[in-house]
């Protein structure tokens, strides 16, 4: 299933094309596809090239692997993401290579990874639904985690399904329109909460 951003001007079809998904068709992830993902995240720029970002993968052939890394969800994001054929959770490793207080910065390269292996994805006909709903310390204990590492989000990888193969308790998020702030509420320049003059003569809604 499709369901492209309705952008207010052209932008790269990749980028309108990613979506997060409520539900999977029961397709596994070719081993290839997989790599390519990761291989793309392992290209994303990072702070001091420090590449804060861990990945531990689950897939769902494998269950005893794949039901402890579900457990680490909360319960909402688990009851979708159990019918994902890959799960992946996104950690922050708190080493730098300045020194100083990494974890911001840390959580942001980690989101650059996770955008780079979500255009990959979609490029291959995947799609990846994050997640910020996640028990971090039932991770922590479930991988045995070093202290200066910090669980931050998971990741549902898959082939998106379509309305009439989406169980009923999904079919309404799944096929919900996709929405945005308007770009008037995000770019401003002379002051704080006014639009950047460029923005004069946008679409008001
Ligand atoms: C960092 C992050 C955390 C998210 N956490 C959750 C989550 O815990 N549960 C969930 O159902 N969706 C989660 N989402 C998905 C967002 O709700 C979704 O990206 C947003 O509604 C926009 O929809 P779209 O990705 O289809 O454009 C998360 C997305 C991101 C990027």
């Amino acid at each position: 299933m499709r369901k492209p951003a309705p952008t207010d001007r052209p932008i790269h079809p990749l980028l309108a094309e990613r979506w997060s998904p409520y539900a999977f068709t029961g397709e596994d992830v070719d081993e290839a596809d997989l790599l390519a993902l990761f291989e793309a995240a392992r290209w994303a720029a990072s702070s001091y090239n420090a590449q804060p970002w861990r990945f531990i993968l689950a897939r769902r052939r494998e269950p005893g692997a794949f039901e402890r890394a579900l457990s680490c969800l909360v319960p909402f994001n688990q009851s979708w993401a159990r019918h994902a054929p890959v799960l992946a959770l996104g950690l922050v490793h708190g080493g730098s290579a300045a020194g100083g207080s990494p974890i911001p910065v840390a959580a942001h390269d980690l989101g650059l990874a996770a955008a780079s292996l979500t255009v990959e994805a979609t490029h291959r006909g995947l799609a990846v639904h994050q997640m910020s709903g996640i028990a971090a310390d039932r991770i922590r204990g479930a991988y045995a985690l070093p202290e200066d590492v910090l669980p931050v989000t998971a990741l549902a990888i898959g082939y998106a399904a379509a309305p009439e193969a989406t169980p009923e308790e999904w079919r309404e998020r799944q096929v919900r329109p996709r929405e945005r702030r308007r770009l008037a509420e995000l770019v401003f320049e002379e002051r704080w909460g006014e639009p950047a003059a460029f923005l004069a003569g946008e679409p008001e809604d």
